[in-house]
């Protein structure tokens, strides 16, 4: 599917599978949704410019290479997206942070705003949106549209799991934005779910329902 990378690693697919089991705890979920983020990011950024600089190894002066532009943001969508985040942070600990609070209508499933915090220099940066599920893809076309406005310019997608639809809906609106995922499922329910999926994210890593 163009523009979708599906993240077929050996080590995100058996995590993934861990995640999807109904038995597994709160703090497992968590953890393996942290571990998985880290794993997708070093996917996602494996294009990343790299410039050469000049340095001195205890032997002798060396080029080298570094990861050239201003540092990424990590823009997860609250509360779910933030489950990706820490595992990220590891990774790229100099990331920059945007918070986007939406929750999804359960009668309309249109996304609701009710935060939003970014750096103000969105137009100079990568922005990577993280969110575990896209379902319908309201949200994260609600999230990608909120940030477009704000100057972005370069985005990607962050997923665990994508539904087809969700897929369609989102290149529908933004087509210039590619989707790294480490699932396609099969469908949605008639409440926005998706099928097979592993339930309400955010309920299952922070324990409500
Ligand atoms: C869930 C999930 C995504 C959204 C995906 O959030 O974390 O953000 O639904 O659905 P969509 O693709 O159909 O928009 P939810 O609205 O349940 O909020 P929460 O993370 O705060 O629980
Ligand atoms: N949000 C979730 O957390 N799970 C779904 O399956 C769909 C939307």
């Amino acid at each position: 599917m163009q523009g979708v990378t599906v993240v077929d690693h050996p080590l995100v697919q058996h995590k993934l599978t861990l995640m999807r089991d109904r038995t597994r705890s709160t703090k497992g979920f968590r953890q393996l949704l942290n571990e998985i983020g880290m794993l997708l990011l070093y996917e996602i950024t494996r294009d990343l410019p790299i410039e050469p600089v000049e340095i001195e190894t205890p032997l002798t002066r060396m080029t080298a290479p570094q990861l050239a532009g201003k540092k990424l943001v990590l823009a997860p969508i609250l509360r779910a997206g933030v489950g990706f985040l820490d595992g990220m942070l590891d990774l790229v600990p100099s990331a920059r942070v945007a918070h986007i609070g939406l929750y999804r209508d359960p009668e309309t499933l249109s996304a609701v705003e009710y935060y939003f915090k970014a750096p103000s220099d969105l137009a100079d940066r990568l922005v990577l949106v993280l969110d575990p599920m896209l379902a319908t893809a309201n949200s994260a076309i609600a999230a990608v549209d909120r940030l477009k406005e704000r100057g972005a310019r370069e985005l990607r997608i962050a997923c665990l799991l994508a539904a087809p639809e969700g897929i369609r809906n989102f290149q529908g609106m933004h087509p210039d934005v590619p989707i790294w995922t480490a699932a396609i499922d099969e469908r949605l329910d008639e409440h926005g779910y998706i099928v097979p999926g592993l339930g309400d994210a955010g309920d299952r890593m922070f324990g409500t329902h």
